[in-house]
C-alpha cells in the first residue's frame, strides 16, 4: 500500500493540516484503505500534543477534523514511507541531511511540487507566529497540493 508522511517543524500546526486534507480527499475518493497516511515533525517539543488550536478552527470550518497526536519524525519512518513530504525549506534539507542513504533521500521531496500552480520551490510556511489568515492559507496551499499528490498516486500506484 502506498503511504505518505507529511513533515513540518512541531507537527502541531502544517502537517496534521496536510494530514488531516489528504485524509479528508482521499475517503471522499473512496481510497481510505488504500492508502497510509501519516504525519511527524522534526522537531520533538510538541510530542504528544492535540494540532494547534488555531488549525483546528480553521479545518473544522472546511468540515475537516484534525486529531492527530504531535510526534517526533524518526529513523524507522525513512524505512516505512514511500513518500516524505516536507512542508519548507528547512524541513527539507533536515530530512536531506539525516536520511540514512539514497533510497531514502529519494522518498523526500516538497510537498508543494505536487501543486502545478506552485512556483518552483514553494513551501508552506509556518503560521505558528502569524495571525488566523496565516491558517487559511496554510488550507489553501494543502488542498491544492494534496489534489496534485493524489493524482500523482493514482498514476504511480494504479489507484
Ligand atoms: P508547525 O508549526 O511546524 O507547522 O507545526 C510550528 C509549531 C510550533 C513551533 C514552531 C512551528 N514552535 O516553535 O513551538
Amino acid at each position: 500500500m502506498p503511504s505518505v508522511c507529511f513533515v513540518c517543524l512541531g507537527n502541531i500546526c502544517r502537517s496534521p493540516t496536510a494530514e488531516g486534507v489528504f485524509r479528508d480527499l482521499v475517503a471522499c475518493e473512496g481510497l481510505a484503505d488504500a492508502i497510509e497516511i501519516d504525519s511527524a515533525g522534526t522537531a520533538n517539543f510538541h510530542t504528544g500534543e492535540l494540532p494547534d488550536r488555531r488549525s483546528i478552527a480553521a479545518a473544522r470550518r472546511r468540515g475537516i477534523t484534525l486529531d492527530s497526536r504531535a510526534r517526533p519524525f524518526d529513523a524507522a519512518d525513512f524505512v516505512h514511507f514511500d513518500h516524505i513530504l516536507a512542508m519548507d525549506r528547512a524541513n527539507l534539507e533536515e530530512l536531506q541531511a539525516r536520511a540514512p542513504d539514497a533510497e531514502a533521500r529519494a522518498k523526500v521531496r516538497l510537498f508543494r511540487s505536487f501543486d502545478p500552480s506552485a512556483p518552483p520551490e514553494a513551501e508552506v510556511p509556518d503560521p505558528y507566529y502569524g495571525g488566523p489568515d496565516g491558517f487559511d492559507r496554510v488550507l489553501d496551499m494543502c488542498e491544492r497540493a494534496c489534489a496534485g499528490l493524489l493524482r500523482h498516486l493514482r498514476a504511480q500506484h494504479g489507484l
